[in-house]
Parts: C-alpha cells; structure tokens; sequence
C-alpha cells in the first residue's frame, strides 16, 4: 500500500528543511518526486550513475531499445514548462518517448485556463487526472515542492518532478553534472577529492545551487565560487555548506584558480531576473573563459556548462578535448530516463537485462 502523507499543512511543512522533507518525497520507500537535491544521498547518486551508463549500454542495439521502449508502454506524461527551455523539455520529452511514454505538454499560460483566473494548483491537479506523470519548470521558487506536497494528498498521487524552479533549484541538471563528472573522473579516483570552480552569475544560477547541494556527498571536494561580488552565492548555501562541512571559498579572479582546479563549471548571466537593469552594471567579461586558459587547464581537467551559453565560453574551446558541455548535453537525457524509470520502479529490470 502507497503510504498517503497527511497530517502535516503545508506550512509547517515548507519550513521544514530539506532532509526532514526527503520522506514525503518517496513512496514504498522509493524516490517517487524529484523536488530537491537535499533528498538525495550518496548511495542513490551512484545507483543512478550506475543505471545511466547501463540503460546507454542497452539502447546501443535494437533489441534493447525495444526493450526500453517496452517499459513503460501505456503511460502518460504531462510536460508543464512555463519558463522558457530548449534541452531540458526536448531531452525530458526524448527520455520518454525512449521509454515508451507519450507526452502532452503546456508551454505559456496563456493557452491554458490559467488566463481565466484559474489557480496554478487547480491547473496542475488537472494534469494529474490525466497522465502519470508531471515535469515541471516554473519561475516560482518552492511552486514544485507545493504540487507535489498537494498530489500527496489526493487519491490518485502522480509523481512530480521539478525541471527548474525559479532561481532556486534545477535537481535533474545536477543529476546529470553529477553523472559527467563522475563520467569524467572514473579513471582518476572518481568525484571525491576533486576540486571544482563555480564561475558566473552564481547568486541566481540555479544550477549551480543545485550541484553545490548534491556535492556535499562526496568526500574531500572544494568548491571555488567565482563571481563579481554582486553576483556570489546566497548566504542561505553558504551556510548549509558550512554547516555539511564542505570547503569552499569565494574568489572574484577566474585566471587565478584555472590551473589547480579538476572542473570548471561556467555559466551566463540570468538577467532575466533583474530587478533594475543591474547585470548591465557589472563586467561581466572577466569571469568569461578565454582561450588562453586552455593552456593553463590541467590536462585532465574539464570545463561544463549548463548551457545556453552567451560568450562565457568562445566556440573555439568547443574542440578541446577538456569541453564537456555537449557531453553534459546527451547526458542529460540518459540521465532524465534512468530518473523516470526508476520512479515507476523499473530499475529492476532495467539492472537484469
Ligand atoms: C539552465 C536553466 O534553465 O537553469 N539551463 C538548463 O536547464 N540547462 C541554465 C540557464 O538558463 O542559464
């Protein structure tokens, strides 16, 4: 029997912290919302590395891409994005249609009754009535955590997964920035011990919240936040990496870090959260990767993105062998079908194929 959470208002529950919200996001003891990165931990950060490389195994012949195909036949999926998106919707839609799931989807409020006043919950309990699925981006921070605390309570629960929510959490990208970097770093001692800068408009950068919180589970990493002072991480990770022990340090010169560090994560400029035109203030230029760092990058190290790029990172760096954001890319959606199937519980089949 699927344990039914009730008993808690959503109040109480929204000021709980992220680990004490983990158990009303699984189901039977399996992850069944995918809200937050705090709810998960190490053992299902390498399960879902293991799985994704195994599925990308699988779908390299045609018997096993019928096999995928066959998983998940006869299911529905709902792909609710509000906020602009190219690989995050196209690579949640192909991870679907890898694993036999049909799509709909609603791409601006406009064309739904939200334009008659509807409530968004109302919009999204609809869905649930019609797919078993919903993936979610939306500009409000906490809104995916809301829908899925509210499917919770209903008798029929769809599983929620958060593809973006304002400027506070992308989970699933940092699934698959976890996944590249664990890609990247097999033959070199894995995640742990590794040293990773964070270059950009990291106060508003969703993903780099994101990734920050997932890599407190690995050992002995450093995280190196590069930003203009108005653009640095929010107090709220900072203390939550204090206090997780992770070490870290805020620096404003890119080239200085370049040459010791094992990854560089960049990423452009969220302006579209600007409340005043202040991104027009700040040179942002200096925390763009420029070619000659290429020749101070250690060899074995990489450079990611989240993307979309702006000019953070020239075209001409794309040919470095060191450039994984394209990886970061394909990743994602192998990453995207490893997290669906292992909600609807096939990640058993999935290990015995
Ligand atoms: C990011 C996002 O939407 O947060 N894009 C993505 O999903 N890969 C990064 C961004 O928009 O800058």
């Amino acid at each position: 029997m699927a344990k039914v959470i009730k008993g808690i208002d959503w109040e109480t529950f929204h000021k709980l912290r992220g680990s004490e919200k983990k158990e009303y996001f699984i189901r039977d003891e399996k992850i069944f919302h995918i809200i937050m990165p705090q709810q998960f931990d190490r053992p299902f950060l390498d399960e879902i590395c293991e799985l994704t490389s195994k599925i990308r195994g699988i779908a390299k012949g045609n018997k096993g891409i019928a096999f995928l195909q066959s998983l998940l036949q006869g299911k529905r999926a709902m792909l609710y994005f509000v906020q602009p998106s190219t690989r995050t919707f196209l690579s949640f839609m192909a991870a679907c249609q890898i694993l036999g799931i049909q799509c709909s989807d609603v791409r601006d409020t406009a064309t739904s009754s939200e334009m008659k006043g509807e409530w968004q919950e109302d919009t999204v309990r609809t869905f649930s009535s019609y797919v078993d699925l919903i993936v979610m981006r939306h500009p409000q921070a906490g809104f995916a955590e809301r829908i899925a605390f509210l499917l919770n309570q209903i008798s029929r629960p769809v599983p929620v997964i958060n593809a973006g929510s304002g400027k506070d959490q992308h989970p699933t990208q940092a699934l698959l920035d976890i996944y590249t970097l664990h890609r990247s770093f097999e033959n070199y001692g894995g995640i742990d011990g590794k040293k990773i800068a964070f270059v950009g408009d990291l106060r508003r950068g969703r993903t780099v919240r994101s990734l920050a919180y997932l890599l407190r589970n690995y050992s002995d990493v450093t995280l190196y936040f590069v930003a203009p002072p108005e653009l640095q991480l929010g107090e709220d990770l900072k203390e939550y990496l204090r206090e997780q022990q992770v070490a870290f340090e805020e620096m404003d010169r890119l080239e200085e870090v370049i040459p010791s560090v094992d990854a560089v994560y960049m990423t452009r400029i969220q302006d579209e959260y600007d409340e005043a035109g202040e991104s027009k203030r700040i040179d942002y230029s200096a925390y763009y990767f420029k070619k000659e760092y290429l020749k101070i990058l250690p060899p074995n190290a990489i450079i990611m993105h989240p993307l979309p790029r702006r000019d953070e990172i020239p075209v001409e760096i794309d040919a470095d062998k060191r450039a994984m954001y394209w990886r970061q890319v394909r990743n994602g959606m192998w990453v995207r079908v490893t997290l669906i199937a292992t909600i609807f519980l096939k990640d058993k089949d999935i290990k015995e194929y």
